[in-house]
């Protein structure tokens, strides 16, 4: 049983003729820009946005009528996936390296649907060392400052070089083991210079389909829906 296609397979079925979709990226994502693709062979008429090169050659591939994020209006549903979850839905992402674009186009979109396996739901975020896209100029600065809001921030690497974004910045993973308070966490990071954007969701994610060992699915309704 793969648990990731499971839940992001059932996201799918939110997606109805005529919507522009915001595709997310990853492992989860990937099973749902497939079944979408297989969907719009069998003549779903969709167009949509991607949040990564990825995402988006693998969209081409199958078929998925692309366009840019500054050609639409709006976005009816974004699917994506998250590194963690909390029971209020929020969530934090970035561990493909794609959470600028993913958050520009999911608060971009009228709803957005987060689909994860079991492993990601958490009582408290920071497990997941919280990744924080920067600015290359003066990145020593910025990771020392992000250092004092209580995190061990890492450099992210490919290989022997430093790993940069689609939008040519570089990331810091940033262990903070527990996260108190993410709103506050997520003000104070935007008040450091040379911090593009960080991977905490608040308030963002309508919906989590989260798939099961077992066989089962869960879904959760963020707290905007309660
Ligand atoms: C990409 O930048 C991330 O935000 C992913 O959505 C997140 O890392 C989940 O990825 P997986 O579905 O591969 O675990």
């Amino acid at each position: 049983m793969n648990v990731k296609q499971l839940a992001a397979e059932k996201a799918v079925e939110y997606v109805e003729d005529g919507m522009k979709i915001g595709l997310g990226t990853g492992s989860t994502a990937y099973w749902a820009i497939r079944k979408l693709g297989e969907r719009v062979q069998q003549g779903l008429k969709i167009t949509a946005v991607a949040t990564s090169r990825a995402s988006e050659e693998q969209a081409r591939e199958l078929g998925i009528p692309l366009v840019a994020f500054g050609d639409v209006d709006h976005l009816d549903l974004t699917i994506d996936g998250a590194d963690e979850l909390d029971g209020r839905l929020q969530l934090i992402k970035g561990g493909g390296g794609a959470l600028l674009r993913e958050k520009i186009v999911a608060m971009g979109s009228t709803r957005m649907i987060v689909v994860a396996d079991e492993s990601k739901a958490v009582e408290t975020l920071g497990k997941f060392p919280l990744p924080v896209e920067i600015v290359p100029f003066a990145w020593e600065w910025t990771v020392a400052e992000l250092a004092k809001q209580g995190c061990k921030p890492e450099l992210r690497r490919s290989g022997d070089e430093l790993y940069k974004t689609d939008n040519g910045n570089y990331i810091a993973d940033c262990r903070f083991e527990a996260i108190a308070s993410a709103r506050e966490l997520a003000m104070s990071l935007h008040g450091i210079p040379g911090v593009v954007e960080h991977g905490l969701f608040i308030g963002i994610a309508d919906l989590a389909i989260i798939g099961k060992k077992d066989g089962s699915i869960e879904i959760v309704e963020g707290e905007s829906n309660l």
